[in-house]
């Protein structure tokens, strides 16, 4: 496996090896990055992981600095995995001076949900992203990058992106690794104490029961506020529970047929420290 730092030494390693399948991840990889390793590599002729914590998605408040950075251990999963190609650029690699282009996402798909409760995320993502794929594929004419549903959002607005810029890349969306206990595997599981990782199952349980009422029939915004309700009863601090349609985020008509998605967020163990939330944010999504 071979480890490269600049776009430069990417772009030479990738030379004549064919069509990549791109994995982007911000490192601390656990068995879900792992999965779309796997997944990347029936879909490519050369499997390229990047390592990169990027500041631009984080907002001031939000764990950018102690965001866990394990490389060692992240480059020894990856070769076992047969990832070929693992980009780890340093903050100077990827934005030699300040980004001042950045990649505006359709307000109408990034400014709800995560892009309501994280203000300037989806910028921070599409551009990052979009310079990844610029590093990883302008000089390949194109390949395939996998990303995980438990971003779901994330997901879509990639996609819209990728399509209103006429990129030759297929984005593949790679099914949430799960605990037995249903908690979607995320790094930042890592700050949750023992008695937390139990408790956290309550998130993936509330959006199946949400989903399983929703399917009834029923007012959906009650629905959705019920679901807040026990969430916050179980000592969480939701910012949202909810049933939308799977083709543009809104919510639909009626609950009762139709591709729908339920989706949350909530804090675990929040309790406010100087006005700010505390505790770990988890996020979910149900398709249903
Ligand atoms: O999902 C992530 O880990 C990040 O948002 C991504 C896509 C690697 C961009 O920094």
């Amino acid at each position: 496996m071979q480890i490269v730092q600049t776009i430069a030494e990417l772009r030479s390693a990738l030379a004549s090896r064919g069509r990549p399948a791109f994995v982007p991840t911000m490192g601390n990889l656990h068995e879900g990055h792992l999965s779309l390793i796997r997944l990347a590599r029936q879909h490519g002729d050369v499997t390229v992981a990047s390592i990169f914590v990027n500041r631009l998605q984080f907002l001031p408040h939000e764990d950018f600095d102690s965001y866990p950075r394990t490389f060692d251990a992240d480059c020894a999963k990856l070769e076992a995995e047969g990832c070929d190609i693992v980009f780890a650029p340093k903050e100077k690699d990827l934005y030699p001076e300040a980004q001042t282009f950045k990649v505006q996402a359709d307000p109408l798909l990034a400014d709800i949900l995560e892009g309501h409760f994280r203000p300037g995320f989806f910028t921070g993502v599409c551009t990052v992203v979009m310079k990844l794929f610029q590093a990883v594929f302008a000089t390949t004419g194109g390949g395939v990058a996998v990303f995980g549903k438990k971003d779901y959002q994330q997901i879509m607005v990639i996609r819209r992106m990728v399509q209103q810029f006429a990129m030759p890349i297929e984005i593949l969306g790679a099914d949430t690794a799960r605990a037995g206990s249903g908690l979607a595997l995320s790094s930042r599981n890592g700050y949750l104490s023992d008695e937390q990782r139990v408790q956290a199952m309550a998130l993936s349980q509330a959006l199946k029961t949400l989903a399983d009422a929703a399917r009834q029939g029923g007012n959906l915004a009650e629905l959705e506020a019920q679901a807040m309700a026990d969430l916050r009863a179980k000592g969480w601090e939701p910012d949202y529970l909810t049933v939308r349609q799977r083709s543009n985020l809104l919510s639909p008509a009626d609950a009762r047929s139709g591709e729908l998605v339920a989706l949350g967020a909530a804090r675990i163990g929040a309790h406010a420290v100087n006005g700010q939330a505390g505790g770990t944010r988890l996020i979910d999504n149900l398709e249903f």
